[in-house]
């Protein structure tokens, strides 16, 4: 069957199904994500928190994100991968967002590649317009975007129209220029649920929330969350299952087995000595 693609997206989208989406970094963790049964899997640059250990994003390198892009792509058979473009892998240049745009295509094996825009954020519309002329399928990231961090701030949410947050209107206006330049889906990431509604309505694509709403096309989450295997919790997020309680458990049990004598058993062992 092979994955899917964005004409398969887009009938979902007209058939008005909602659209699931989880990020994955590695290829045991996407194998499960695509057998689940997830549209999309997005190779998100929150590896840089979620799997890399960094403080955040910014210091994700475009050499990271293609090696976790390359290792999804193959533990993924039926869903779309969607490489995330890390900070400063696109915007310094048409040129340069270009080849490394396309290296997610070509050397990572990835359908689609995503890049976040600032609210009016000309560079990366123009790049989005680029890309899509050259046959790289681009979804759009508005809201909060939390490569431009260390400008909003902290996590605020986008659309309150306040000092901390930018209007519903640059939102939706930005949804639309990224449309016209051929996003084929734009994700909203931490915006108030009036935003989601409107851009929702605002665009012919599919919008995709985190912290979104009720009122769009589909959701993502990042899967560390919805797995259990962070320290902290999110208003936007929705944790499915403790994986730091059985693996800490797991781990203790194996400690101790070994710590005994315990393991390996007899069973673990080849040709084992005959004892008593
Ligand atoms: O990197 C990521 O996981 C993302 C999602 C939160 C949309 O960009
Ligand atoms: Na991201």
């Amino acid at each position: 069957m092979g994955r899917l693609s964005i004409p398969d997206i887009f009938e979902k989208y007209e058939n008005g199904e909602r659209l699931a989406m989880l990020t994955a970094y590695d290829a045991p963790i996407a194998r499960q994500v695509d057998n689940g049964g997830v549209d999309m899997i997005l190779v998100g640059d929150s590896a840089g928190d979620n799997q890399l250990g960094y403080k955040g994003t910014l210091p994700v390198t475009l050499d990271e994100s293609l090696s976790n892009t390359a290792a999804v792509s193959r533990g993924v058979e039926d869903a779309m991968v969607i490489g995330d473009m890390p900070f400063l892998s696109y915007g310094t240049s048409l040129e340069e967002s270009v080849k490394n745009a396309g290296r997610f295509i070509k050397e990572a094996d990835a359908d689609a590649v995503k890049l976040e825009t600032a609210p009016y954020g000309q560079t990366t519309i123009d790049i989005v317009s680029r890309l899509t002329e050259l046959g790289i399928p681009v979804v759009g990231h508005i809201g909060l975007t939390p490569q431009r961090m260390n400008q909003i701030g902290g996590g605020y949410v986008q659309g309150r129209g306040d000092e901390n947050s930018t209007s519903v209107d640059a939102l939706v206006e930005t949804a639309q220029q990224l449309e016209d330049a051929g996003a084929f889906l734009i994700i909203l990431e931490a915006v108030t649920e009036e935003t989601g509604k409107r851009v929702t309505e605002a665009v012919d694509v599919p919008t995709v929330g985190i912290g979104a709403g009720r009122h769009v096309n589909g959701q993502v989450l990042v899967i560390n969350d919805v797995l259990g295997l962070n320290e902290t919790s999110y208003k936007l997020s929705k944790q499915y299952v403790d994986l730091n309680s059985i693996i800490g458990g797991a781990v203790t049990e194996y400690v101790s087995e070994v710590k005994g004598g315990n393991f390996p058993g007899r069973e673990n062992t080849f040709d084992p000595i005959y004892e008593d």
